[in-house]
């Protein structure tokens, strides 16, 4: 038996009074529980519509939505919303309100004392990495990076299981945007929400989402997958497109260097004789080779001082370091960029200096040839 879903979307359409068409047509889509599921899709397809079904903000025509088993439409709007934080496209704070009472809102409105509303404020500011000192301003006296991250705290003031995101990175400019996707990953590992964020950006799906439904014109989902399947192998023409022609760089993004299977490569170990050497460059095709020493990465010796120094001990040549690295959690993405801009192979190496192996161009493409996780 599988889990039932956070959020069940069954064959829900909306067509808008006075429209000939619907905004979404007959969409069913599961939302797993404690996952951050992407709704994207170009202009008009319908992912304010389908997020503002779910909190009841717009009324659907047809279907059927459904949170934790229960049918939206058979609980009060208010007290729906009340389980549902939702973080809107232009950020919409109150003006006049200072961020402390922004944030307070919905605690507010529950009645909660004056005590308990402070101390929420305060470990809501923390969480989202809020300065104490921007709770007494107005919205108007912060950046829009912080005013967003006001956003997020007011959304989840009250705790709420679900999170519901429309574009909450849209008006921020690239950097601020990174980080605060950043922010997000590192807020969904200690607060689980079930997250539904709405993006046209593939990058920022890619980047925060456990699963991305992909929207056509008219609500129509052309396909619902993980970032990896979306990119491996997309459903049709349109998900291609979308997603754009450099899908297989994308999917380095995803990978770590830790799901290569590597291999130790040309690498020898220090106190080894010279004549180790011819036949380790040999076997690996390469004009440079790794010193190791007790499991340690000690650099990289080119084929070339190598035969200008013939009576040097292999541990006294001279070593390229510490170029050529990179580490078991650095992306596939990373370890593509050390490869071209350097000479030598790729070591691997984690924080405490173990060698772990040498990455190759072979061994990554060998790596996106199979789906994520297999
Ligand atoms: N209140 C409304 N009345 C009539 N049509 C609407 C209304 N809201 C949205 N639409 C239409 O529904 C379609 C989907 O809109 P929307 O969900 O906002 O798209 P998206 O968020 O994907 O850009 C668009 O064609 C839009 O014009
Ligand atoms: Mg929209």
């Amino acid at each position: 038996m599988t889990e039932q879903p956070a959020i069940r979307l069954d064959q829900v359409s909306k067509r808008f009074p006075g429209s000939e068409v619907e905004a979404v047509r007959s969409l069913s889509l599961d939302i797993p529980r404690g996952s951050i599921v992407a709704l994207i899709g170009p202009s008009g397809c319908g992912k304010t519509t389908t997020l503002r079904m779910i909190n009841r903000l717009i009324e659907p025509t047809g279907g059927r939505i459904e949170i934790e088993g229960v049918d939206v439409t058979s609980r009060a709007a208010t007290e729906l919303r009340r389980g549902i934080g939702y973080v809107i496209q232009q950020v919409g704070l109150f003006p006049h309100r200072t961020i402390a009472q922004n944030i307070a809102t919905v605690p507010k409105t529950l009645g909660w004392d004056r005590a308990r509303v402070d101390a929420r404020v305060e470990e809501l500011a923390e969480l989202v990495g809020l300065e104490a000192e921007m709770l007494d301003r107005y919205p108007d006296e912060l950046s829009g990076g912080q005013q967003q991250r006001v956003g997020v705290a007011r959304a989840l003031a009250a705790d709420p299981p679900v999170l519901l995101m429309d574009e909450p990175f849209g008006a921020v400019d690239p950097i601020v945007r990174g980080r605060l996707q950043d922010e997000l990953l590192a807020l969904q590992t200690r607060v689980h929400k079930t997250i539904v964020l709405v993006t046209h950006d593939i990058d920022e799906a890619v980047k925060v989402a456990d699963r991305i439904a992909l929207l056509n014109v008219g609500g129509i989902l052309e396909q619902y997958a993980s970032a990896d399947e979306l990119l491996r192998t997309p459903a049709n023409a349109f998900v291609e497109e979308f997603v754009g022609e450099d899908r297989g760089m994308k999917r380095l993004t995803l990978r770590l260097v830790s799901d290569l299977i590597v291999t130790d490569g040309a690498v020898v170990d220090a106190e080894a004789d010279r004549s180790a050497v011819p036949p380790v460059l040999r076997a690996a095709n390469s004009d440079w080779f790794g010193l190791t020493q007790d499991g340690r990465f000690l650099g990289w010796v080119s084929r070339q001082d190598y035969e200008a120094q013939p009576s040097t001990a292999l541990a006294d040549l001279p070593r390229a370091l510490p170029a050529a690295q990179v580490t078991p959690d650095s992306t596939l993405r990373r370890a593509m960029e050390v490869i071209m801009t350097s000479d030598t192979s790729t070591a691997v190496v984690d924080d405490g200096g173990r060698f772990g192996g040498v990455v190759t161009l072979e061994q990554i493409r060998a790596g996106l040839a199979a789906p994520e996780g297999s």
